[in-house]
């Protein structure tokens, strides 16, 4: 275990020597957490999203770990600020060369109970804003003839995801323009990645209380696929189940149906029962340790 740490670690900082590299959402959640392991390969980074105290502690960290951190603040749903952030760090920082769109937000709700503005809010966090800062920064890669763009979608993009119209549809769009990114641009110097992720632990899953019983990858193992990204650039990086589910749907659309109508709900079902249970075993223990308290007081 520590071998692959170590292993990590060192080719990440191989891959970031020299280079400046952008995340967005670094807050919080996989930004954050990736933030993290930047800064133990000592590399040099710009921190972006809203809030400031959160970045403020999240880059003195990074500099204890030995990275280099700077704070960007800004509202990645208005195009506008992402223009004028990419222009700030071209003027005031200098070309990047590795951008991580990773901010984003997602809401769960059934398509007839949708708010107009949902679509519309959702579109603005995953798409447009992240479209304008890479389209604010990519002259300046294509300058230098080098750059890598990586784009946080979700294996909801490959699977279909009941309940998360808005957000899937969203990060469908990112996904596309960064596929023909990669395709109008490659051969100038410009790498660009999508990483699908799948469920992970991080506070955007906390609204939805069921999901604590779900599988999901721990927030430290999803940054590190964005470093992976970082060393390898591959074009596409998405666990093999979803993107199974991919070609069923590419070539048999009608049986990815089929399964969805048998199974989604069940899955739901069992999912809350074992959410239920969870719940009620947690509530034993704090009143275990509850009722053992006086004694130990004694
Ligand atoms: N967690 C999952 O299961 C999962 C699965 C698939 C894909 N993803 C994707 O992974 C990425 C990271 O998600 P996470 O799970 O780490 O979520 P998270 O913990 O909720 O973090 C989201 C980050 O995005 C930033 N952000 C949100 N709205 C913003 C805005 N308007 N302007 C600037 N920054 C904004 C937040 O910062 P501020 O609030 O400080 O602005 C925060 O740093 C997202 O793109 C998400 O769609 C997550």
């Amino acid at each position: 275990m520590i071998f692959f740490e170590h292993r990590y670690r060192q080719r990440l900082a191989q891959a970031l020597r020299n280079q400046r590299i952008l995340i967005t959402g670094a807050s919080s959640g996989i930004g954050r957490e990736f933030a993290l392991q930047v800064a133990r390969a000592g590399a040099n980074a710009i921190l972006v999203a809203r809030n400031r105290d959160e970045l403020d502690r999240l880059a003195a960290e990074c500099e204890r770990l030995g990275g280099r951190a700077r704070v960007r603040v800004a509202d990645l749903s208005d195009v506008i600020e992402c223009r004028r952030l990419a222009a700030t760090v071209l003027r005031e920082d200098g070309a990047v060369d590795v951008l991580v769109n990773n901010a984003g937000r997602s809401i769960r709700r059934p398509i007839m109970e949708c708010k107009p503005d949902d679509f519309e809010d959702l579109m603005a966090v995953n798409y447009f804003g992240p479209l304008a800062l890479t389209l604010g920064l990519i002259p300046a890669m294509l300058e230098r003839s080098r750059g890598h763009v990586i784009q946080i979608s979700t294996i909801g993009v490959q699977t279909g995801a009941p309940n998360f119209a808005a957000y899937v549809a969203a990060k469908a769009a990112a996904e596309h323009f960064a596929r023909a990114l990669r395709l109008e641009l490659g051969n100038r110097g410009i790498d660009v990645t999508t990483i699908q992720m799948p469920l992970v632990r991080t506070p955007m899953l906390a609204p939805t209380r069921i999901y604590s019983a779900f599988p999901a990858l721990d927030v430290e193992r999803a940054a590190r696929k964005i470093g992976w990204a970082v060393v390898k650039r591959p074009a596409r990086l998405a666990p093999l189940w979803s993107s199974v589910l991919a070609v069923l749907h590419a070539v048999a659309p009608g049986l990815l149906q089929w399964f969805f109508d048998r199974l989604h709900d069940p899955f739901h079902e069992w999912m809350g029962r074992r959410h239920a249970h969870m719940e009620s075993r947690r509530d034993a223990q704090t009143d275990a340790g509850e009722s053992k308290g006086p004694k130990d007081a004694k």
